[in-house]
């Protein structure tokens, strides 16, 4: 059997063989003071009854694509307190969530201050346990009327959208750390160039139509369940959204760091860059070259994509695999973020990771594995602020539903009832003692 002593001979052998002090490890092995450690939820996620937003009627609609509706989603409107308390026993020392625009503006221009109250103690309670909040003002979802006002294509948007944010921002700024106007608005080109099936992409279409219907307006467009066909007219407005909501929430504070999130692979071409290339561009140029002149930037990775000539490649033979089939491979945040960092040149705050599975083993596996390839890119001079786990709980999951499981904590959807997975002590630990 290997004991400790046995594991510790080996390990000052290994080093001195390749000039490497037992104080050097130690160095790259431990994370600069300060470095965030969280997990994340947003709203409509987990709140739960988010009812004057564009999601839950097209979760209502028939047809629709959702598997089923939100409802109560976790309860977590109610039982945020609980959530906090979580974050803070497992170790970590930061909380991202997302407000509800549609929950602070029910109506265009009637603002409740009741909701910003209920957004404003999330973040004090935040504070009160140590946990730096890290907060998305838009979290995909959008209010009922947006959408029904033509959405992200709506030419107000951008005035729209930066009215709440100053009006939220001015209620709420004082307590927050880092501020995201926009998570991954750039999702719905990603979800484009995996293809959809056709099936899939034309209920869509049906959905939004019987959306579009019962609010009476010839068009209802949303964020994460868009036709494709719209997806390159909402980038200008998006892009003009995120500048004006910048502007606006710097208004209320102007020395809070604010920025946006992408969701991003980790592209790798084998062999002509080509296809990787176009894919690159076709899924963050726009946005990468607008973080330039934010505070920080957002980087959201689940996966690697390898492209060879022709177009990306399905996951090597062996390869370990989340709940969709989609490749689990470690090092792969560690290359968004190296790419986000090499093209926007601001600090990196990686705002989601994870693994939507049922085997928590692989998330026990990923963390520390991922985190050591992060260090290592940190080493080689990319600033990255912290790293902020995706999920902190078991979650609605979009169209999917609740089928896929993400947290570092599970939830009995009838008692709401939460409880800590394993994955939640790996992280945990490594964020007490700010090291590998
Ligand atoms: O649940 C989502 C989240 O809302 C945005 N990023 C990816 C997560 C997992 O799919």
């Amino acid at each position: 059997m290997v004991n400790r002593r046995t594991m510790l001979a080996a390990t000052a052998s290994l080093l001195a063989a390749r000039g490497t002090s037992a104080q050097d490890v130690k160095a790259t092995r431990s994370f600069p003071a300060g470095f965030l450690w969280g997990a994340a939820t947003a709203g409509h996620q987990v709140e739960g009854n988010n009812v004057a937003s564009d999601l839950w009627l097209l979760e209502q609609v028939k047809p629709t694509v959702f598997a089923e509706p939100s409802g109560d989603a976790v309860n977590s409107f109610a039982l945020w307190p609980r959530d906090m308390d979580l974050a803070k026993g497992i170790g970590l020392n930061s909380y991202r969530f997302s407000i509800e625009w549609s929950r602070i503006e029910p109506e265009p221009g009637q603002f409740s201050l009741a909701m910003l109250d209920h957004y404003k103690a999330m973040i004090e309670g935040c504070r009160e346990r140590g946990l730096a909040p890290i907060v998305t003002f838009s979290h995909f979802t959008a209010p009922r009327w947006f959408a029904a006002r033509g959405g992200w294509l709506n030419r107000d948007a951008p005035a729209l959208f930066a009215a709440y944010c100053e009006r939220a921002a001015r209620h709420l700024s004082k307590g927050i750390a880092y501020a995201l106007t926009f998570n991954e608005p750039n999702l719905m080109r990603l979800l484009r160039s995996v293809g959809l099936p056709q099936p899939v992409q034309a209920l869509q279409r049906e959905m939004l139509a019987a959306a579009a219907r019962a609010t009476g307006t010839p068009r209802f467009v949303s964020a994460n369940a868009a036709n494709f066909d719209d997806v390159d007219g909402m980038l200008p407005v998006m892009i003009a959204a995120h500048q004006a909501a910048r502007v606006a929430i710097k208004s209320a504070r102007g020395d809070l760091p604010v920025g946006l999130s992408l969701a991003m692979f980790d592209d790798q071409a084998v062999g002509d860059p080509t296809a990787r290339d176009r894919a690159r561009k076709d899924l963050y140029s726009d946005w990468l070259e607008v973080a330039k002149r934010d505070d920080f930037f957002g980087v959201q990775n689940y996966e690697p994509a390898r492209y060879d000539a022709n177009g990306r490649l399905p996951p090597p033979p062996g390869a370990k695999l989340n709940w969709n089939g989609a490749e689990v491979y470690a090092p792969s945040l560690a290359g968004a973020v190296r790419y986000a960092h090499e093209v926007t040149q601001v600090p990196i705050l990686v705002t989601e990771h994870g693994v939507g599975t049922d085997d928590d083993t692989l998330r026990c596996e990923l963390i520390p594995t991922a985190l050591a390839e992060l260090r290592k890119v940190m080493d080689a001079g990319v600033p990255v602020r912290g790293y902020v786990h995706w999920s902190l709980l078991d979650n609605f999951e979009w169209i999917f539903g609740f089928k896929p499981r993400y947290g570092l904590v599970s939830v009995d959807r009838k008692t709401f009832a939460r409880t800590a997975k394993p994955s939640a002590s790996v992280l945990g630990a490594i964020a007490r003692r700010n090291g590998l």
